[in-house]
């Protein structure tokens, strides 16, 4: 194994506000969801310590699914083309969803998720995204719950990978270009 260190060139998020954001957001949905049943949907991979975090700082009973999806592979841009590589075991049928997600970056991958659930049936559907890159959209998400917005440059850390590489990083941070020009 290789440090993971010397291919970062900044600290954006640390683990510290990531958390803090975290415990945010969940009171705001705590609120949000009162006396409600609600599901928690994440994708995997890249939301799983999302999902750690944030399904531990809510209050109540938060069941989890999750859905693996992939549009990225090897690469640093999507490639618009989503696969599914695991589907839910729940029914999604009358319940409450909220999807958790790392980050929405070209919204590429959840506006075909939000697509493919809104046929399943669910009461509501909402998005949770620990980031977002306005910039790099091309198409517009209504995400409901979000983080940090932050600029367009390659990020990695707290789940998000590059070539499955630095999703154990505790921050996130820019992934300095020699590693992957
Ligand atoms: C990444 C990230 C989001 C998606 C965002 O997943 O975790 O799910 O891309 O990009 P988009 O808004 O441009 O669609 P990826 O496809 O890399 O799979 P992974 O979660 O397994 O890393
Ligand atoms: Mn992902
Ligand atoms: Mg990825």
């Amino acid at each position: 194994a290789t440090e993971i260190q010397a291919d970062l060139s900044e600290i954006l998020v640390t683990e510290e506000q990531i958390l803090a954001k975290l415990d945010e957001l969940a009171l705001r949905v705590a609120d949000d969801y009162a006396g409600k049943d609600l599901i928690l949907v994440g994708v995997l991979k890249g939301a799983v310590m999302v999902m750690a975090d944030f399904a531990r700082a809510l209050p109540f009973h938060a069941p989890m699914d999750w859905m693996a999806v992939s549009s990225y592979g090897a690469s640093t841009k999507s490639s618009g083309v989503v696969q599914i590589r695991k589907d839910l075991d729940t029914d999604l049928n009358g319940k409450h969803v909220l999807i958790v997600e790392d980050i929405i970056d070209s919204g590429l991958t959840l506006s075909w998720l939000l697509e493919n659930f809104e046929s399943r049936g669910a009461e509501s559907i909402e998005v949770l995204a620990l980031l977002r890159k306005p910039e790099a959209a091309k198409v517009v998400i209504d995400c409901k719950y979000v983080g940090f917005d932050i600029p367009t440059d390659f990020v990695v850390g707290y789940g998000l990978d590059f070539d499955e590489r630095y999703r154990n990083l505790r921050d996130v941070a820019v992934l300095a270009p020699h590693v992957y020009s």
